[in-house]
């Protein structure tokens, strides 16, 4: 479908505009059972996630009007216990001429009286020159949204046009309120740039680019930058665009992290040299933690299931992108390990033997395995579905999803291998109607990837010395 200016940035006025479209993409049955998706059109990052007196809230970013990246939202949803989510309405909406093309990605600050959300207002002149603002509102207990009337601070001259996504960050030692925002020199290089104010929401000044030794030239843009405060190091998460990386096949945007102490004095992150990538699957980017929450310190990451400059078979539907599974986060070795919540057994049916031969549309697959592995999932009888193999000598793990019916950004490659610190001896793989999430060794490795299964593909094969336990799981969202 081609889309005209005036199609993707039209206004959305009232709820009724998009309610034939919502009764039309419910029935497709690509809906999934426990991820957070659209209620019409396209969802790209996770934005504003914080938990606040018993909630959790979490925005997306929202075009309504199809598979399009056009007018930007932020459309609300929350949750109890990060597993069961209830849409909640359009949060921030590009209604005021400094974001009047777009209330772009951003995060979330709890301060006493209630939750401040910080997004980059994308404003475009006549000419459709684009000026990125930062830009506030304030979410009240009510759940009302006040947008403060003037951006907090607009480009810094010394950059191009891409300067967004501001995260804010309060150190309480120097009790000083940091924005990090993702940038683009002027020579094209990603970088990350640095705001600093005594108060949250006024007297913003430009403070400096952050050091990355090592990491000046990676990537021409940085996009969704964060630094969280995990166990006892800072994590630097950002996504470098355009750019080709070691066991990544053709993919060209990436999301990944480096472990290291953040200094805000000099503003240099002094890291240990490796950029690891956060997933090692196909459609995974813009991830957004929630950290520091609770007396254990639990820290909680959600990602967007796609990527920039892709298309997914439910585009035709006028719906795309969903959210991956909220994710515990912990250190181990200095690397980033991502866990299934505890509260997803929850959502667990009946268990079903792994001599099943076909697997239920939303499920999980426990499984401990010994040697070799070669296993296809949702097989038909006439294609090989998306098959996982685990080879010992090399300690290597592939999957593949070109043997699956439906086939799509093909150009990316249609394959990802990883290898293994140690044996493979566990993998923990989610399936919902359109994702499928393999957490190999307890977090260890990662691999998220939308899939696409038509109705016949739901064979399981297993070869391999495997034993464990397929659940079906329960509905966790409502359309
Ligand atoms: C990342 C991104 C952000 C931007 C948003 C717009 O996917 O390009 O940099 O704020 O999406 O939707």
């Amino acid at each position: 479908k081609q889309w005209t200016k005036e199609e993707r940035y039209r206004v959305l006025h009232a709820p009724d505009e998009i309610i034939d479209l919502h009764r039309q993409i419910v029935k497709s049955p690509y809906r999934q059972h426990y991820h957070i998706q659209p209620i019409t059109g396209l969802l790209n990052d996770p934005n504003g996630f914080v938990y606040h007196n018993g909630y959790w809230h979490l925005f997306y970013q929202w075009c309504p009007w199809g598979a399009v990246h056009g007018l930007k939202y932020w459309y609300e949803v929350q949750s109890e216990d990060l597993i069961h989510w209830i849409n909640m309405g359009v949060g921030i909406k590009p209604d005021h001429d400094f974001d009047n093309k777009g209330a772009y990605s951003g995060s979330a600050l709890v301060t006493e009286q209630s939750i401040y959300l910080y997004y980059t207002g994308n404003h475009r002149d006549e000419n459709w020159q684009r000026t990125p603002y930062t830009c506030l509102v304030n979410m009240r207990d009510d759940g009302s949204l006040h947008k403060y009337s003037k951006p907090l601070f607009g480009p810094s001259p010394n950059y191009t046009e891409h300067q967004r996504d501001p995260k804010i960050i309060y150190h309480k030692e120097n009790e000083t309120y940091y924005i990090m925002l993702g940038a683009q020199s002027r020579d094209h290089h990603g970088r990350i740039i640095f705001y600093k104010s005594k108060t949250f929401n006024k007297d913003y000044e430009f403070a400096g680019e952050l050091k990355v030794e090592g990491y000046e030239d990676f990537g021409d843009m940085w996009e969704c930058p964060s630094i969280e405060h995990i166990g006892d190091v800072d994590v630097l998460i950002f996504c470098p665009q355009h750019l080709k990386l070691k066991d990544r096949g053709n993919s060209i945007h990436h999301n990944g992290y480096l472990i290291g102490h953040m200094d805000y004095e000099t503003l240099t992150f002094h890291h240990d040299g490796s950029f690891h990538v956060l997933d090692f699957g196909f459609d995974s980017y813009a991830a957004e933690c929630c950290a520091n929450i609770g007396d254990d310190n639990k820290a909680v990451l959600i990602a967007w299931m796609g990527l920039p400059d892709s298309s997914y078979p439910t585009d035709d539907e006028d719906w795309s992108g969903c959210l991956t599974m909220p994710r515990e986060l912990t250190i181990q070795n200095r690397r980033l390990i991502q866990k299934p919540l505890k509260g997803f057994e929850d959502l667990r049916q009946e268990a079903l033997p792994l001599a099943t031969k076909t697997l239920p549309t939303a499920c999980e697959l426990d499984l401990h395995i010994t040697g070799a592995l070669d296993m296809q999932l949702c097989k038909s009888d006439d294609h090989d579905g998306l098959t996982i193999r685990y080879e010992p000598v090399h300690r290597t793990i592939t999957i593949d999803r070109s043997h699956m019916h439906k086939r799509f950004n093909i150009e990316q490659g249609e394959s990802r291998m990883r290898q293994l610190h140690q044996d493979l001896n566990h993998l923990r793989i989610f399936i919902d109607a359109s994702s499928i999430e393999i957490y190999v060794n307890d977090g260890e490795a990662l691999f998220t990837s939308r899939i696409f299964p038509t109705k016949d593909e739901h064979g399981l094969v297993i070869k391999g010395q495997v034993e464990g336990q397929i659940y079906a799981l329960d509905r966790a969202v409502k359309d």
